[in-house]
């Protein structure tokens, strides 16, 4: 099957231009002056006219949750119906997260995240590992877990009781890392004193939903994120921050940075788009923006846009974490802390960060940066993903810069009662979809295929200051 695509201004992270795009099976065979194909006799299965289009490498999402037991209940995306939300959207990598639980194997969850994934994605995917639980069975895990292909490892500052790991298992699960070439991802909240401020506000009968955001403050997000990156300092490991919502977190990345660590982070299009006034608003609808680290003042969006333009954040993931808000972001009705934590997103970020080239915040080349090329050299996908290359996979989006939508809960993918984003008008829309030369999505219908997404072992990473 050969396809060419035509008369697109191709978008890398190097920059824009006019060029066609010749896909040849599952990879990208060649990328041309404009015309230039055709003019040569080549002939193509189907052609895409690509004309007053970007043609973008498929996004990559590097930090997703499907099927995760959280509070007693489960995210409610499965990864077949996640991945087909991810392709809507025009993302066609999701990273997501096995969970070790306490007490089990790292590769328990390993095998346990392949058998729910695996059969069952639209688009490809690979595993992060959340470690919960350091000893030196889990510490010499970590080895075969590289060689299996996923060689990044979560831990938590937050939640004790549940992932929590104190500093000294944070320290040797670095110093594992450093060992073995790999990256240590963290939760950055201090949980510890989190929980404090948690039962005081409930014991003081405060329990609406923006407590949760008032009982996390920005404060303790920063200081953990300063202690991870003395913890890595001190150890050498590669430190890569997840879901970053404030300033102060960000100052503390920045300063490492500039001192040459290799420290990096992420944040997420809530924390770009939505504020603690969502939190606040009546009648329990609060609850659909519960999630941690929590959303802020408004404020610390001009910070987070800022880190995104000097590169202290590298990377935009979604933290796809979807509760349905009947029944299971209820369950946190009268006390705030028994809301699920996590929210809906995987289908909107490719959308959501083009608002910010429309708005000037972020330039065109960087929002491909930050959404597929960066996360793919990050976490060793780079360049079979990432880039509109020769020899790349075919994972391609075609995107009108012009359409306009409407986000909603009736119209979105993704497997949960409520949008986030419910009547936000969007400049910009995904109008095909291939994953390895497969059309997924063309012009609002859904080509894809349960089980077409394949599991991407990853190669050790190439970290950017
Ligand atoms: O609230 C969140 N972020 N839920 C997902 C789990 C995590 O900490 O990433
Ligand atoms: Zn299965
Ligand atoms: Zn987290
Ligand atoms: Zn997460």
């Amino acid at each position: 099957m050969r396809t060419l695509i035509s008369g697109g201004t191709v978008v890398n992270s190097g920059g824009g231009f006019a060029a066609d795009v010749l896909v040849e099976g599952e990879t990208i065979a060649a990328v041309t002056a404009p015309g230039l194909a055709a003019a040569l006799g080549v002939t193509a299965d189907r052609v895409i006219d690509a004309t007053g289009r970007y043609v973008l490498p498929g996004g990559i999402d590097a930090h997703t949750h499907m099927e995760m037991p959280f509070g007693g209940t489960a995210s409610v995306d499965t990864f077949a119906t996640g991945t087909a939300a991810a392709a809507w959207g025009g993302t066609t990598t999701i990273i997501d997260f096995a969970v070790q639980a306490k007490g089990t194997s790292l590769l328990s969850a390993m095998d346990k995240w392949h058998e729910k994934a695996g059969g069952h994605c639209a688009v490809d995917y690979s595993f992060h590992m959340i470690v919960s639980d350091v000893n030196d069975t889990t510490l010499k895990e970590m080895e075969s877990c590289v060689a299996a292909g996923v060689n990044s490892f979560k831990m938590f500052m937050a939640y004790p009781g549940v992932f929590y790991s104190t500093d000294g298992e944070i320290l040797r699960a670095m110093q594992k890392a450093r060992e073995i070439g790999s990256t240590i991802m963290m939760h950055a909240e201090n949980g510890i004193a989190i929980d404090q401020l948690v039962a005081q506000a409930l014991a003081e009968g405060r329990t609406d939903p923006v407590y949760h955001s008032l009982t996390r403050p920005p404060e303790l997000e920063g200081e953990a994120t300063h202690r991870a990156i003395q913890l890595a300092a001190v150890t050498g490991a590669p430190l890569y921050i997840v879901h970053l919502s404030s300033r102060q977190a960000l100052e503390a990345v920045t300063t490492a940075r500039d001192t040459g660590q290799n420290v990096f982070a992420e944040t997420c299009p809530q924390y770009l788009f939505l504020s603690i006034e969502d939190m606040a608003r009546p009648g329990f609808e609060g609850a659909k923006f519960v999630c941690s680290p929590p959303l802020r003042p408004a404020d610390h969006q001009l910070d987070l846009w800022r880190g995104l333009r000097t590169n202290d954040l590298s990377v935009v993931s979604t933290d796809h974490c979807p509760f349905c808000f009947v029944g299971q972001k209820e369950l946190g009705r009268g006390d705030f802390s028994k809301i699920p934590n996590g929210m809906p997103g995987v289908e909107h970020r490719m959308d959501l960060l083009h608002q910010g080239v429309v708005r000037g915040e972020i330039s065109l080349s960087r929002w491909v940066e930050i959404s597929a090329t960066t996360p793919a050299r990050m976490f060793g996908l780079y360049p079979r993903k990432g880039v509109i290359a020769p020899g790349s996979d075919a994972d391609i989006v075609v995107y009108d810069p012009k359409a306009t939508q409407v986000l909603s809960a009736e119209t979105h993918h993704m497997n949960v009662d409520y949008s986030a984003y419910e009547g936000m008008e969007l400049i910009g829309k995904v109008e095909t979809v291939l994953s390895r030369g497969s059309v997924v999505v063309d012009r609002g219908s859904f080509h894809g295929r349960e089980g077409h997404g394949e599991f991407l072992e990853r190669d050790l990473n190439q970290y950017l200051l």
